[in-house]
């Protein structure tokens, strides 16, 4: 069969994809849009591009224990750019609905169109190993005898500390842990906040289609498309923003207060998202938000994110700031960022659990930060992308807790309290955990 080398776009730009991540630590959901506009890529193809890159990215811890068991020499001898090459063709022969033998077809096409030609026959012959059982199988083989676990950690492509952490999180209930690995191994829906103030959420829903958010008044969810292209959001009326998200700075924005309430702290602000959430939302009540960040070219985001707000914007270490007497705060803390696993698609395979400990520590110096830069009766809002225990339960053990769940109207299992936590699973949202404290 002749290669069509069109046809092929798609596949090629998932394959850069895939090497930009490995070769410089690209992160890929800032380097695929690039890649696909660069290439001129839009609807079928970009879709495919997507879906073939960041599900062979997702899965590549499973896919590599595979390939290891169909090829004749270990992964780590291979190329870079070959064992790309497999990953990206057992990706599509055994977690999408390319038949088997066009994933090895157009895969061996791919090793030749991408200069590896000389492996063409080892692609063949390793690919052809791979696609003489399903996924469901190879999963049982790869975990034959292993606690059961370890069996959903491979079936669902995560790593077995994600899964342990968020098996932690649900109180070891197994049945949920499942749910959770596998609403984190799908792809998620795109959600848009329209700006209160600047666009009623309806005409956002008219124009880019979608449905409202069950719970935040300013949500839409989108099935797919590409959200980049929508005058509300090239014109700042609206953005990308997680439902989960809009919810907690709702839930800050909305927790009883009594006294004053016109000085609003984010701390930790960068790219600015939930600031922005926060300051349309400031205005009309009279507050007025500071936003500080760490970064300057972060800070530089939260300026560009909230320049239709009166927002002051601050470069340093949060945990440095002397300036209290804040009547809200959001921490919105540094995390492993677990609970978003769905829309960084090899932020699984990267993070370590090493990395949890330096985190916890940093969130509690923050924590104790935020109490200390509030005012008396003043409220913090302490928030984590992160189902982890270290990072959420943990963290807050110590401090004086209100029962969060008030400030989520209408959201269901919200669980016993008084922290709250969200999942996709559940709520369709990311994993974001929030906990509000109420200096005393
Ligand atoms: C989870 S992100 C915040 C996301 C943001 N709230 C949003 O919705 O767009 C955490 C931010 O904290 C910043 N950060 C990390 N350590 C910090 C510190 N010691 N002081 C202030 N900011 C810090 C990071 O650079 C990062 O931008």
């Amino acid at each position: 069969m002749p290669t069509n080398t069109l046809a092929d776009q798609p596949r090629r730009a998932a394959f850069d994809l895939l090497r930009g991540v490995a070769e410089q630590s690209a992160y890929a959901n800032l380097l695929l849009p690039s890649l696909l506009r660069d290439r001129g890529l839009s609807g079928r193809d970009a879709a495919l591009a997507t879906e073939l890159g960041y599900g062979t990215l997702r899965a590549q811890g499973t896919l590599d224990e595979i390939l290891a068991a169909c090829a004749s020499r270990p992964l780590s001898t291979m190329d870079g750019p070959v064992l790309d090459v497999l990953r990206l063709g057992a990706y599509q022969a055994l977690r999408t609905r390319i038949p088997a033998h066009a994933a090895v077809a157009t895969t061996v096409d791919l090793a030749r169109a991408t200069g590896n030609g000389r492996a063409s026959g080892f692609v063949n012959a390793v690919l052809r190993r791979v696609t003489a059982a399903a996924w469901d199988q190879w999963c049982d083989r790869l975990s034959v005898g292993a606690p059961a676990l370890h069996r959903l950690a491979v079936r669902t492509a995560h790593p077995d500390w994600i899964a342990a952490a968020f098996a932690d999180a649900v109180d070891g209930d197994l049945a949920e842990t499942e749910a959770a690995l596998a609403a984190d191994d799908t792809r998620p829906q795109t959600h848009l906040v329209a700006w209160p103030g600047q666009l009623e959420r309806d005409a956002l829903v008219t124009e880019a289609g979608g449905t409202p958010g069950p719970w935040s008044p300013y949500a839409v969810r989108l099935d797919g498309g590409d959200p980049g292209g929508l005058a509300a959001i090239r014109s700042h009326r609206a953005a990308v923003q997680d439902e989960g998200s809009q919810l907690c700075g709702l839930a800050l924005a909305n927790a009883r207060l009594d006294g004053p309430d016109d000085r609003w702290l984010d701390l930790c602000a960068g790219p600015g998202g939930k600031t922005a959430l926060l300051a349309a939302l400031a205005g009309p009540r009279g507050a007025r938000v500071v936003a500080n960040e760490l970064h300057p070219h972060r800070a530089e985001l939260v300026r560009q994110a909230t320049s239709a707000w009166d927002v002051e914007v601050w470069v340093g270490d949060a945990r440095a700031l002397t300036d209290a007497g804040y009547d809200r705060v959001l921490l919105d803390a540094p995390c492993t960022g677990l609970g978003a696993l769905r829309r960084r698609p090899e932020a699984r395979w990267r993070r370590g659990p090493d990395d949890v400990p330096e985190l916890a520590t940093l969130q509690g110096e923050l924590l104790a930060a935020a109490l200390r830069l509030v005012r008396p009766g003043g409220i913090v809002a302490y928030v984590t992308c992160s189902p982890h225990l270290a990072e959420t339960r943990d963290v807050v053990a110590k401090a004086e807790l209100v029962d969060a769940r008030p400030a989520f109207p209408g959201v269901p299992q919200l669980g016993a309290g008084p922290t709250v936590q969200l999942w996709p699973h559940r709520h369709g949202t990311d994993a974001m955990f929030c906990a509000l404290l109420r200096r005393v």
